[in-house]
């Protein structure tokens, strides 16, 4: 299969969430979500016992790698561009990978409207958009509200793995994850390492590595089971 193959399944004025082939198609600019019936969603969810949510997968190169390697668990990959949806999905299908569900679509609209509480086992954000300028920050992934989605679909004492290159935004995520008491680091001050050998290979992984950049990885623990004051 080559990427192209995948084609986008509707017009943009007649949107909706969709479940095929294992592609989960999350509308964005919809204010609908919540009339989607699920129940397909969760079947499948279900099937699995344990789950690794990788947001923000681009091409899919690390997320297909983990579904090769550890395939009784479910791999989620949420990527909000169409075009690397299909590179994604391409690699499920010519690796033949049952366990991978790909998500077009927005990571905290995927998260708050299509996933249940105490679900994931493991969260993985490889380089995020760093939004180096001040008046950019704000659209971060790594904020107070995704922190908290990403604990509530979190099972108590799952793990959340961000990895970054970019400096202040890896001071900003230790500081939004451990604020409000929901994660707690697994690594000690200044929680973060700079190297971790076994980690997986992403493709911006690979093109900061070869320019000598230096990578941080963060990794919190979910300390707070859901519906506790915070
Ligand atoms: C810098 S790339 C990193 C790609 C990949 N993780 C890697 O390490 O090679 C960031 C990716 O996140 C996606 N992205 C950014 N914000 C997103 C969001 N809110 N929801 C889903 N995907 C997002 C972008 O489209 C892009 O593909």
């Amino acid at each position: 299969m080559r990427p192209y193959n995948l084609k986008f399944p509707f017009r943009w004025e007649s949107r909706e969430p969709l479940l095929l082939d294992r592609v989960l198609y999350v509308p964005q600019c919809y204010d609908r979500h919540g009339l989607w019936p699920k129940e397909e969603l969760k079947e499948f969810l279900s099937s699995f016992k344990s789950i690794a949510v990788e947001y923000c997968s681009g091409n899919g190169l690390w997320v297909a790698e983990k579904a090769q390697e550890c395939p009784s668990k479910l791999w989620i990959a949420v990527e909000k561009r169409f075009d690397r949806v299909q590179r994604i999905w391409a690699k499920k299908h010519n690796l033949s990978l049952q366990n991978l569900l790909v998500v077009c679509g927005e990571a905290e609209a995927f998260t708050k409207y299509y996933l249940e509480p105490d679900l994931v086992d493991q969260i993985f954000i490889n380089f995020p958009d760093p939004w180096p300028k001040a008046r950019h920050a704000k659209k971060r992934i790594v904020q107070d509200s995704f922190v908290r989605e990403m604990a509530r679909i979190s099972k108590l004492g799952a793990e959340t793995v961000l990895v970054t290159d970019d400096e202040p935004y890896s001071s900003q995520m230790s500081f939004e994850m451990m604020k409000g008491g929901l994660w707690s680091s697994l690594i000690p001050e200044p929680f973060y390492k700079t190297d971790w050998p076994e980690y997986g290979t992403s493709f911006f992984e690979s093109l900061w590595k070869t320019q000598g950049k230096e990578i941080r990885y963060m990794k919190f623990k979910k300390i707070q089971e859901n519906g506790m004051k915070s």
